[in-house]
Order: structure tokens, then sequence, then C-alpha cells
């Protein structure tokens, strides 16, 4: 569904991605796992345009996309959870949820979809008129997560959904992820906290200082004891 080429990325003069090659079938949950500083927001943010590759190509669901701008990127079905969560902390979460359907020209449809939403998060439902800023951390993922679904798209792209949030938090937004991929989204979900991210995906790509160094099925790289020593702590 989703390609990555032999991806090139700089900032300035200095180049972070040294030739990414991915791929990202339909209907699974892909992880991208790896170190602080390793390349995965840039990966992510080269893929929903927000930066453009120096060489490579990045293709979706057979076209070339490569240099899209980001609001061509989510019309052609690709949403990001970006990494932080990114919610505008002065409108209210129904507003956040709004600002997700912007791009789709079916307006009536986004209402259900919000009242979806709703449904899946019943606490966004119960705060839907207060400020977003004044969430909680794990309710602000919730409402990133839900302002992403609301876009209706086929690939979701996840950046650390995990991280800052309580264990029990953890584990629901496990549960959400799993369920979009059980609605038939697929998924490709970047993650330091590797364990998580292996448990729930299919497949798994080892990110070292912008190049791939291993990919697997997950459940082998979950028993692979180089990714258990690097990326797990055991
Ligand atoms: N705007 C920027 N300008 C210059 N260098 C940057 C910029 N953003 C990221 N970098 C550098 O690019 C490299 C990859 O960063 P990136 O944010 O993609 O890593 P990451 O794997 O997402 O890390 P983390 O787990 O901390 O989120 C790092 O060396 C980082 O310092
Ligand atoms: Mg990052």
């Amino acid at each position: 569904m989703l390609t990555l080429k032999d991806l090139k990325v700089a900032y300035g003069p200095i180049e972070v991605l040294h030739g990414i090659s991915l791929e990202v079938p339909r209907g699974g949950i892909v992880s991208l796992i790896g170190a602080n500083g390793a390349g995965k927001t840039t990966i992510l943010n080269t893929i929903s345009g927000l930066l453009i590759p120096a060489s490579g190509t990045v293709s979706f669901e057979d076209r070339d996309i490569t240099g899209y701008k980001p609001d061509q990127v989510i019309r052609m079905g690709i949403a990001q959870v970006p990494e932080g969560r990114k919610v505008f902390t002065n409108l209210t979460v129904y507003e956040c949820l709004l600002m997700g359907g912007l791009v789709r020209r079916d307006k009536k449809q986004v209402q259900k979809d919000i009242e979806t939403v709703y449904e899946m998060f019943p606490r966004l439902k119960e705060r839907r008129r207060q400020l977003a800023g004044t969430l909680s951390g794990g309710e602000q993922e919730m409402l990133a997560f839900g302002r992403a679904l609301v876009a209706k798209p086929r690939l979701l792209l996840l950046d650390e959904p995990s991280m800052g949030l309580a264990p029990k938090m953890i584990t629901e937004v496990a549960q959400f992820i799993l369920m979009v991929r059980d609605q038939g989204m697929t998924v490709l979900l970047v993650e330091q906290n590797s364990e998580l991210a292996l448990t729930i995906s299919d497949y798994g790509y080892v990110l070292e200082t912008g190049s791939i160094i291993m990919s697997d099925k997950a459940c082998n790289l979950i028993n692979n004891q180089e990714v258990r020593k690097a990326y797990m702590g055991l």
C-alpha cells in the first residue's frame, strides 16, 4: 500500500536519512522502532509531506506521491498523529475533531464520524466543550487519534503514541490501534516502546542513525536477542 524507496532526507547540509526503503502492506500494522534521534519522525514527516526528500520516492496505492503537500497527502488518504500529540490547546475538543474533517468534501458525514469517535472515546464526548489544552496527556492522545480518524484515512501514521502515558493508558492506546486495524485501516506505528510496538505489529523495521539495519516479522524481532538487548533493555 505504501512503499518508500531509497529515501534520503537532509536538514540543511546534514543528511539524516541515508536511503530508507520499506513497505507497508494493506490491512496490517507495521512498526518502526529505533532510539532517540534515529530518524523515525523524519520518515513520517516525509511521508506526510512536511519534508521533501533529497532523493528517493514515496508511493501510495501505486501512485508516486513524492513531494505532495501535506493537505494533498491527507486527501490521498494518509493521516498522521504527530509526536507529542500537538492538539490545538485553545480549541474545544469538538472543534479539534471538526478540524480533522476540514479536508473532506462530505461534510454531513463528518458529523457522523465525530459521533463514532465519541463512541470509541466516551471521555472525549464528556469533555467535548472543554478546551483541548486542559485535557490530560492520555485524553490528548485520544483526541489526536480521534482527529486523525475523522479525516477517514486508509493509512494512519502514529508517532510514539505511548510516549509519556501511564501504563494503563498505554494498554488502552494499544487496544485502539488494534481496533482501527480491525476496522480495515492500515497502520504505520513509530515507537521507542519497542515491546509494545512489536507485540501488536505484523512486521517491524529497526532504524539506527538514519538506516534500516534489520526487518522481519514482528514475532521474530521480539525474540531476537540483539533487538531485545538494544531496544527492550532485556
Ligand atoms: N528540524 C531539524 N533540523 C535539524 N536537524 C533535525 C531537525 N529535526 C530533527 N533533526 C535531526 O535529525 C535526526 C533525526 O531526528 P528525528 O526527530 O527524525 O528522530 P526520532 O527517531 O524521531 O527521535 P525521537 O525518538 O527523539 O523522536 C536527529 O539527529 C535530529 O537531531
Ligand atoms: Mg520522533
